[in-house]
């Protein structure tokens, strides 16, 4: 029996043998791909290496990576997918190409690994007309040569055959993939021609080759590399499962100890059931992501153990079990992980206290969620989509295991209905961000008891009363809160915004009793107010006074009305490709993100500038109507790519004909109110998209003041005026580069004359001062005569080793900025200096005439 670590070594040893270079893994959390939430393959951590904008130590390699992929959650449990998996990579950077990786593939295969050849399929790309890209023949025959028959050579369209990128962009390409016959039990043969079975019988066992040639952008393009890569990787856990001729990965020696842990916690011996083999894949997983750092939260990363986790407490109490002992089932698999990752070790007490923690938290909620399934199946066929959600939304329940409950009393479960109402609250709560630290959050399990929906009033007034309905401190729901206390609190009504939509929640004050330091919405509907009690006592029922903070809110509104007026400006600029990506409005800027191949030129952002500030004079009101999503549509609002409303009606917000979209967000009455725009910023955030800082009113006036005083202050320095800084500094960038050999000077239209006895010659010129300085050095011994050269108002002067006794250089030049303004310094024989306007032929005569006395 071939175990993990065996086939670990003997595929890093073959491809060390032939070259390659081990590597060591990464860490599942990604360093610096904001694209990315985990590390879902080898080729992840390495992307920079393919695009050339980082050297690898060597152009081949090799590892072993963890891998988290969340993608096909719904498929663990069957024969082959898992949430954690290690996969062993190999990779040729710039170096060999398909053909090379085939015969490697091949080799391994059937040498070092010993599978029987004719249990081997291959599959390569088809070709894609929309993507114009041919069918990959060239790898197809590569398979020929090393002894694939035609007939097990498998042609695939780009939604099998073409991989990646890993996360929303970098390198990706055609791919050629490597599958096992698993046998006839699994399902009928493959024939030419006909339908190729890679769920049951033919399982992946490599992608034996990504041929990356390109760089997909966020914008979707696809754009050459600037050289040709192979990336190929191989899932530890089925290669297991296929040297063994086992029947899933579960039965694998890196599974099944944890399999059989969860059979032993929950007293279910005998029969491996599809609910052992999700919680043994789900736990081994949140221990993977958590042992690399990560905690349960809310938001992005943490939330995916999160949901693993309460889906096994779930599973676990929703048949029975109480008391869902998790310790013996992380101990199962940092037992197998731990000796080849030792931060699986190192991590084991502090993960699985952090699972216990989970576990307790959401226990509770669920044990209640669980009791009111009860209710809701009795009796019935059919269970709500508003149910389910309504379970999801207080106890936490995931929507599949309500499915599989209720299907175990024979009911069904109205998925369409659910996905509607999941709608709905996502966008109630778009955007939301940046909550991480609250004390309640947005998608923390609510008591039914609180639960109700706040009514926002925010957008007519800024102030009104409401009723307290919920008090949360310390984690949990109070009656009252007392002076000196921070709490949660929700009411029915309200004038505050609450964080959404890329616009921040509003400030202000409860009064009488404090402040509010920030609004966000909650899952359920309801308002979050951060309060920060100062004086007296606010309790659940109060009726409260609340004030928005006008002035801030007052900025806002200005930055987000400016955001969309940004927006509209940049397409008609730029083009209709343009796409909003991202955005966050505040009161003290606008940060915009947007789909554009390249960086704009300085001609398109003054354009856009000045653009949005014609909209601002002409001085626009807001129009707003609410209508249903698909007339809105139809109307050409703008709505963020993707975003399915799944909402009965919606805001359009219009400024004049320039400006229409989709928007919850507040904004000024008029778009006069926005005062004067200014980009503090354009640059890049990821590929194929930018990213536009920006600010308006006071801010906008003191960032075009602040430029102002800066400019004078260059000109004074350069004792230039502030007109003619650009060409000054160009020349003192040139002086400071020294002198350059090449490039001579040229000199135009020399004026010869003798003034008071002295042979002189007078040129404009052009070229570097260093440039000036040779020309009139060699001109002067040349021609035995005083050499005059000027460059726009630079000025050299050369005296001849002949003349020397009659006149110093830096005498002349001393009389020529004392007559025509400006200074600089030299010796004998050669001065140079910098004169405030551009001197003529006539004054520097007149100079030498008062300089070179009879
Ligand atoms: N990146 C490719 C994959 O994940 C090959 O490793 O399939």
């Amino acid at each position: 029996m071939a175990d993990g670590e065996s086939i670990r070594e003997t595929f890093l040893r073959f491809f060390e043998r032939h070259d390659h270079l081990r590597i060591p893994g990464a860490s599942v959390v990604p360093a610096g791909d904001p694209t990315l939430l985990f590390v879902n393959s080898g080729m992840a951590p390495l992307k920079k290496y393919f695009t050339g904008e980082r050297t690898p130590p060597a152009s081949d390699l090799c590892n072993v990576q963890g891998c988290i992929r969340t993608k096909d959650i719904d498929d663990v449990g069957d024969r082959h997918h898992i949430t954690y998996f290690e996969m062993l990579g190999s990779w040729s950077i710039g170096g060999y190409f398909k053909e090379r990786a085939v015969e490697l593939a091949y080799e391994l295969l059937t040498g070092d690994l010993g599978l029987d050849p004719r249990r081997l399929y291959v599959t390569v790309f088809g070709g894609d007309e929309r993507l114009g890209l041919p069918a990959d023949e060239e790898s197809a025959l590569a398979w020929e040569r090393v002894g694939v028959p035609r007939d097990r050579i498998v042609g695939l369209p780009a939604s099998d055959n073409f991989w990646g990128p890993a996360g929303e962009s970098g390198p990706c390409g055609p791919c050629t993939e490597v599958f096992l016959d698993t046998g006839e039990e699994f399902g009928p043969a493959y024939v030419p021609g006909g339908e190729f079975d890679t769920t049951r019988r033919y399982i992946e066992i490599w992608n034996a080759g990504v041929f990356m040639q390109f760089d997909k952008g966020l914008d979707g393009v696809l754009r050459p590399l600037p050289f040709t890569s192979v990336d190929t990787g191989s899932g530890l856990e089925r290669m297991e499962l296929a040297l063994n001729g086992l029947d899933s990965v579960y039965d694998t020696g890196l599974l099944a100890p944890v399999v059989r842990s969860v059979q032993d916690v929950m007293g279910e011996g005998g029969e491996v059931l599809h609910h052992h083999r999700v919680i043994a894949d789900h736990l081994r997983a949140a221990v993977a992501i958590m042992s690399d750092g990560v905690r349960p939260g809310n938001e992005g990363r943490g939330y995916v153990p999160r949901r693993l986790i309460r889906k096994c407490v779930t599973l676990a109490m929703g048949r029975h079990q109480d008391r869902f002992d998790v310790a013996p089932i992380v101990e199962a698999v940092v037992g197998s992980l731990g000796p080849v990752y030792p931060h699986f070790a190192a991590s084991r007490s502090a993960v699985l206290a952090a699972i216990e923690r989970e576990r307790d938290e959401f226990g509770v909620t669920v044990r209640r969620g669980l009791d009111r399934l009860d209710k809701v199946i009795a009796g019935h066929d059919v269970i709500s989509g508003t149910d389910a959600f309504d379970l999801f939304a207080t106890y936490g329940l995931p929507v599949e295991i309500t499915r599989d409950l209720a299907a175990a009393q024979g009911a069904t479960l109205d998925l369409a209905e659910f996905d509607a109402a999941l709608r709905r609250h996502k966008v109630l709560s778009r955007g939301v961000t940046d909550s991480a630290d609250r004390r309640l959050r947005t998608d923390d399990v609510l008591p039914v008891a609180v639960r109700g929906r706040t009514t926002f009033l925010g957008y007519d007034t800024l102030s009104s009363e409401g009723t307290v309905l919920t008090l949360f401190a310390g984690g949990t729901t109070v009656d009252q809160v007392e002076a000196g206390t921070e709490a949660d609190m929700i009411v029915d009504r309200t004038p505050f915004y609450g964080e959404g939509g890329g616009q921040v929640g509003d400030r202000g004050v409860v009064e009488g009793l404090g402040e509010v330091t920030g609004t966000v919405v909650h899952d359920s509907g309801g308002f979050l107010h951060r309060v920060s009690v100062r004086s007296g006592v606010l309790r659940v029922g109060d009726v409260v006074s609340l004030t928005v903070d006008a002035a801030s809110r007052a900025e806002t509104a200005a930055n987000h009305t400016a955001t969309h007026l940004l927006n509209a400006a940049l397409r008609t600029v730029l083009g209709p490709h343009v796409r909003q990506a991202g955005s966050l409005v505040e009161p003290q800027r606008l940060r915009f993100d947007f789909t554009h191949p390249r960086p704009l030129i300085a001609d398109e952002l003054v354009a856009v500038e000045r653009l949005v500030n014609d909209w601002v004079l002409a001085d626009a009101s807001r129009e707003v109507e609410v209508m249903d999503p698909s007339s809105a549509k139809a109307s050409g609002a703008l709505s963020l790519e993707g975003e399915d409303y799944g909402q009965d009606s919606v805001r359009v917000l219009s400024f004049g004909a320039f400006s229409k979209e989709l928007c919850g967000g507040t904004h000024v009455d008029r778009t006069s109110q926005i005062g004067s725009f200014r980009v503090v910023s354009e640059q890049s955030v990821a590929s194929g998209v930018r990213r536009i800082v920006a600010v308006t009113r006071r801010r906008a006036v003191e960032y075009s003041l602040e430029q102002a005083s800066s400019l004078s202050e260059v000109a004074a320095t350069l004792r230039t005026p502030a007109k003619d800084v650009v060409p000054a500094a160009r020349r003192l960038v040139e002086a400071a580069k020294g002198p350059k050999p090449a490039a001579a000077a040229t000199v135009s239209g020399g004026f010869e004359t003798v003034v008071n006895e002295v042979p002189v010659m007078l040129a404009p010129a052009e070229g570097t001062v260093a440039a000036l300085r040779n020309e009139a050095r060699r001109e002067a011994e040349k021609r035995g005569r005083v050499v005059v050269l000027w460059s726009g108002s630079t000025l050299v002067v050369s005296v001849p080793g002949s003349l020397s006794g009659r006149l110093r250089a830096d005498e002349v030049l001393k009389t020529a900025t004392a007559r025509l303004g400006g200074g600089g310094g030299g010796n004998a024989a050669l001065a140079q200096g910098g004169l405030t306007s551009v001197p003529t032929r006539e004054s520097l005569v007149e100079v030498l005439g008062e300089a070179v006395a009879p």
